[in-house]
C-alpha cells in the first residue's frame, strides 16, 4: 500500500501496450490464445493451458546485476495444441524444450510463441524448460504505482514487486491470477548474500567454494504477481503465530534492530485477524524489509510481504501497513481477482482491516467510525466506479478509500456477527480460488439473509458519492 498520497501515481501517463500482433493469432483453433481474456489486460495469461507448478532456478551475479536461468513450468493442456505462449520480456533465451525435446519459439514484445516437436492433446501434462540469462530490466508499468519487476538495492543485491504485470520482466508465466501455481524456488548467491523467497525456506546448500543455494518451497497455490525473489543481507528472526503458523522474518541489517520492536506485534495481529476473517490461509508467513526506498510502497508477496527500508521506524509508525499487507493474505492472495477490475476486493478489503487494527484494536469501535467517516468525507463526490475504475486507475485512492467505507457501512448496516460471518464464508468457499464482486454480493446475500445487491450497487458502481447513512455525530 501506499504511505502518501503519491505524486508517482501513473495513472496520467500515457504507456503504449503491447498488443498482441499476428504473430499468435491463430490460425487454427490448435494455437492458444495470446491472452486469457482479461479486458484491462489483452495479452495477459495465455490461453489453451493450465499451469500448475513452477520450478525456478536462478543464478545471481549481484556484482553484475546479472542472471542465469532456468524455469520449468509443469501444465496441462486444455486443447490440442501447435503451439502456446508464455508471457516473457528481455533476456536471452538459450534454449526452450517440451517435455525434454528441443522446441522452436519466436518471440514479440511479451509474448513468447512456443511450437514443441510434438502436439499436444488435450488433458495432456507437460512441462516446458526455458534457459535464459542476461541482465533484468526494471518495468515501467502505466498500471502500476512504482516501477516494478527486479530492481537493485542499495547493498548491491535485489528485490522484485510485481503487481500486476512485472513477473514477465523476470522469468516466462502464464501472468495471470486466473491460473495460479504452486512455486519452487531455487536461487544461487555469493556466501554475503542471502535470498529470499515465497513459502518456506527448506534448504540451504553450499556451491563451490563462494555460493550458497537457497531452496524456498511455496506450496500454497499462487498468483504470479505475487512471487518474489530478493538477494540482500538480512538479521533473521522467528516469531509463531496462531495454531504454530511460522513466522519467519528477514530484515535489512541496518534497520534490524528497530524491526524487531516494529514487527513485534505481527502474532497477535494474525490472531485478531484470524478471529474476525478464518484461519489464516497459508502454511508460513514472514515479513521482509528491503535495504531500499522505493517511492512510499509496500507489496502483499504471498507468505512474505516486502517493505522498503522507510516503513522501519522503531516507534511502529507504519504498523498499520504491515496490517494491511497481513490482511491481503486473506484478500487478494487467497482470494484472487478473476478480472483486474475487481481490485477492490483486494485494496478496499486491506484498506477496511489496517483501518480495523489501527482505530478499533487499538482504540474503541467508535473511534474506527470516526476514522471511517473522515475517510468518507474526503472521497470525491464524483469518481471511476470502485468496481472497474479503468485499467490506470486500479490502484487509485479512491478504489482503496471507498471500497472501504462500503465495508464499514455494511458492518454497521448488518451488525458485527452477521458480517464477519459473511467475510468468513466468503474466505472459506473461495479459499485459494478466484473471485468476483458479484461471488462477494451473493455470498453476502445468503448468509444475511437480505439483498444487498442495491446497496453494492450505488457505492460501487456508480460514480455519484452516496450520502453517509444516518447521523455522522450520533
Ligand atoms: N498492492 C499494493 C498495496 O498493498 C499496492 C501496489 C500495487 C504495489 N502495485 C504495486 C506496491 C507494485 C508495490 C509495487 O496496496
Ligand atoms: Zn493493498
Amino acid at each position: 500500500m501506499q504511505v502518501k498520497p503519491p505524486e508517482h501515481f501513473c495513472c496520467h501517463r500515457f504507456h503504449p501496450r503491447t498488443k498482441a500482433t499476428g504473430l499468435q493469432q491463430p490460425d487454427s483453433d490448435r494455437v492458444g490464445a495470446a491472452g486469457v481474456g482479461d479486458p484491462y489486460f489483452p495479452t495477459m495469461g495465455n490461453g489453451g493451458y493450465d499451469a500448475d507448478h513452477y520450478d525456478l532456478r536462478l543464478d545471481v551475479d549481484p556484482a553484475n546485476n546479472h542472471l542465469t536461468a532456468s524455469c520449468e513450468m509443469k501444465a496441462r493442456a486444455l486443447q490440442d495444441l501447435d503451439a502456446f505462449n508464455l508471457d516473457f520480456r528481455n533476456f536471452d533465451i538459450a534454449h526452450i524444450t517440451v517435455n525434454g525435446t528441443e522446441a522452436k519459439f519466436q518471440r514479440e514484445g511479451g509474448e513468447l510463441t512456443i511450437t514443441p516437436e510434438q502436439p499436444l492433446l488435450a488433458g495432456q501434462d507437460f512441462s516446458v524448460k526455458v534457459d535464459y540469462a542476461g541482465n533484468p530490466v526494471p518495468y515501467e508499468s502505466s498500471h502500476a504505482p512504482i516501477t516494478i519487476g527486479w530492481n537493485p538495492t542499495d547493498d548491491g543485491g535485489s528485490y522484485v514487486l510485481s503487481e500486476p504485470d512485472g513477473s514477465s520482466t523476470w522469468y516466462p508465466v502464464n501472468d495471470h491470477p486466473r491460473d495460479k501455481a504452486t512455486y519452487k524456488f531455487y536461487v544461487t548467491v555469493p556466501n554475503d548474500y542471502q535470498a529470499v523467497c515465497n513459502g518456506k525456506l527448506v534448504e540451504k546448500s553450499p556451491l563451490g567454494e563462494d555460493k550458497t543455494t537457497y531452496v524456498w518451497d511455496a506450496q500454497d497455490p499462487m498468483a504470479s504477481y505475487l512471487s518474489t525473489v530478493n538477494v540482500g543481507k538480512f538479521e533473521e528472526q522467528l516469531q509463531t503465530g496462531p495454531e504454530g503458523v511460522p513466522i519467519h522474518n528477514f530484515f535489512a541489517t541496518p534497520v534490524a534492530k528497530k524491526a524487531k520492536k516494529d514487527f513485534e506485534r505481527v502474532p497477535e495481529m494474525m490472531e485478531w485477524f484470524s478471529n474476525r476473517y478464518g484461519k489464516y490461509p497459508f502454511e508460513t508467513y514472514g515479513n521482509l524489509v528491503i535495504n531500499a526506498n522505493v517511492g512510499g510502497a509496500a507489496l502483499e508477496t504471498q507468505t512474505r510481504p516486502i517493505y522498503e527500508r522507510g516503513m522501519v521506524t522503531g516507534d511502529k509508525r507504519a504498523e498499520y501497513i504491515y496490517a494491511h499487507e497481513l490482511a491481503h493474505q486473506w484478500w487478494g492472495n487467497s482470494t484472487s481477482v478473476e478480472n483486474w477490475k475487481d481490485i477492490w476486493l483486494n485494496e478496499g478489503f486491506a484498506n477496511y482491516s489496517h483501518m480495523q487494527w489501527k482505530h478499533e484494536h487499538d482504540g474503541s469501535f467508535k473511534k474506527l467510525d470516526r476514522a471511517m467517516y473522515q475517510m468518507y468525507m474526503f472521497l470525491p463526490r464524483n469518481s471511476p466506479p470502485v468496481v472497474d475504475p479503468g485499467e490506470n486507475d486500479m490502484f487509485s485512492e479512491n478504489v482503496y478509500n471507498r471500497g472501504a467505507v462500503t465495508l464499514h457501512l455494511l458492518r454497521k448496516d448488518l451488525g458485527d456477527e452477521t458480517f464477519f460471518n459473511c467475510l468468513k464464508t466468503y474466505g472459506e468457499q473461495y479459499r485459494g480460488k478466484n473471485v468476483t464482486t458479484d461471488d462477494f454480493i451473493a455470498v453476502v446475500n445468503t448468509v444475511s439473509g437480505q439483498d444487498k445487491t442495491e446497496f453494492f450497487d450505488r457505492w460501487l458502481r456508480q460514480s455519484k458519492l452516496p450520502p453517509w447513512p444516518g447521523n455522522p455525530l450520533g
